[in-house]
């Protein structure tokens, strides 16, 4: 296929770096845009002035520019319709990546989605949804418990509170249905609580099939051996055999393409990423909750290892004919580390100047920018709570995390008050 692709990503964090990275090593690239970018997707590509809420400037944009594809990072630009804009252009050459409003809703309502994993007949926690705190508070005295508690749509990934106790249930109802605190309509659900491994799983669809890419394991706690509140994500790694491949077809099989073939038939088709995240459990796999985009940090360390044409792939899925020969990925293992700013996730200080970053001269590193700027000076300065993922690929996991670790340290990347995790990855194997 020859084709000079105009591409533009939405975004600036570590995931969008990182994608508009894989995009722009693509043959049927012409020019890449990024909206709002950041220092490191400068690398790459053009920045362009328009914040990523602002869907009339992006359209703007896409219109002047000729736009071929659009490849949409965050979730909050997805449920500000911009796919659906882009689609009502109906132009076979302006396309985009990402689902349109009403279908991302299986990430921006968590009552939709466990409706749709109802009708779908995909396995989820037995859940309980409730509009009325008094029918909420009488639920969770009727019933033993422990449950988990859901404000229904998006919460910035704080709207999830894990209950031990019957006394912490009722702090929770309190929290989303009486205080209101998550901002995110007047549902609540009570999910009974699981324990088990849990697994996320991303696949690519074009609306009609989807195929997922190798998974990452994420560590969203702050502090090592999961400890500390929950955070965007501190480092993930993506390895072969991290699950059988039995039961990665039956993810792909029974979750993810049940949902695309559920809302192909009732709705417009689902063109983008569909992320489960899912419990291993001793009574079987649950779907605890679906994304409608690519993960952070997860896609800083899974493109390291992707061997096909990226753009090829969203290209091809964003146009209904997904080309499966691009779901090439290299048998390497990869490891990101976050670094993050002092008083991360609640206070983040930030301004701190980044030094370091010219001494990264493996060429099986890789470091993506998030919560970054540049100063008038040509300094980078930190302006976000995770300020940096670094990436390294080696023939092993022990290789990956040693390669990607060795980058941190005070002649190496550094800046004052700085945070990571010392565990990412198993250290093992
Ligand atoms: P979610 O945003 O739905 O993935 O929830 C955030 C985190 O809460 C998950 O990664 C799990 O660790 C936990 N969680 C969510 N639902 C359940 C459940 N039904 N049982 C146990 N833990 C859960
Ligand atoms: N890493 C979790 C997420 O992207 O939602």
């Amino acid at each position: 296929m020859e084709r000079n692709l105009k591409t533009l990503v939405i975004g600036s964090g570590g995931r969008e770096d990182a994608l508009a990275w894989k995009i722009s090593q693509s043959p049927l690239l012409d020019r890449l845009y990024i909206t709002p970018g950041n220092p490191g997707t400068r690398r790459w590509g053009e920045s362009v002035a328009v914040k990523s809420d602002d869907i009339d400037g992006i359209v703007d944009f896409i219109r002047s520019n000729k736009i071929n594809l659009t490849v949409i990072g965050p979730e909050a630009t997805l449920a500000a319709g911009l796919a659906d804009q882009i689609r009502l252009l109906e132009d076979p050459n302006i396309r985009v990546y990402g689902p349109n409003r009403r279908e991302a809703r299986i990430e921006t309502s968590k009552a939709w989605a466990i409706w749709l994993m109802q009708s779908a007949g995909i396995p989820y926690p037995i859940t309980q949804i409730f509009t009325e705190p008094e029918l909420a508070f009488k639920f969770l005295k009727e019933n033993e418990g422990p449950f988990v508690y859901k404000a229904n749509g998006l919460t910035s990934g704080k709207g999830v509170i894990v209950t031990e106790t019957k006394e912490e249930g009722e702090e929770a109802i309190h929290r989303i249905l009486v205080n209101k605190e998550f901002d995110s309509g007047d549902i609540l659900l009570i999910q009974e609580k699981l324990s088990g491994q849990e697994v996320s799983v991303m696949g690519i669809s074009d609306g009609e099939t989807i195929k997922i890419i190798p998974p990452a394991v994420d560590h969203k706690r702050l502090l090592d051996q999961n400890r500390g509140p929950n955070t965007g994500g501190m480092g993930a790694y993506s390895v072969n055999d991290l699950y059988s491949q039995r039961f990665l077809e039956w993810t792909q099989n029974q979750v993810l393409q049940k949902a695309v073939d559920y809302i192909r038939k009732n709705y417009p088709p689902y063109i983008g990423t569909l992320y489960a995240g899912l419990m291993i459990t001793p009574k079987g796999v649950k779907v605890l909750e679906f994304n409608a985009r690519f993960g952070d940090p997860e896609t800083q360390t899974q493109l390291p290892r992707l061997e096909g044409d990226f753009l090829q792939m969203l290209w091809s899925a964003a146009e209904g004919k997904l080309d499966k020969s691009q779901f090439k990925f290299s048998p390497k293992a990869a490891v990101t580390t976050i670094l993050t700013t002092p008083g991360y996730p609640e206070k983040p200080r930030t301004g701190q100047i980044i030094y370091g970053l010219d001494t990264v001269t493996d060429p099986d590193v890789l470091v993506f920018h998030a919560g970054t700027t540049q100063n008038p000076d040509g300094s980078t300065v930190t302006s976000g709570g995770r300020v940096l993922a670094i990436s390294a690929i080696g023939d092993t996991l022990i290789a990956a995390r040693k390669k990607a670790y060795s980058q941190i340290g005070p002649n190496r990347i550094h800046f004052d008050k700085m945070h990571y995790r010392t565990d990412i990855a198993p250290q093992t194997t």
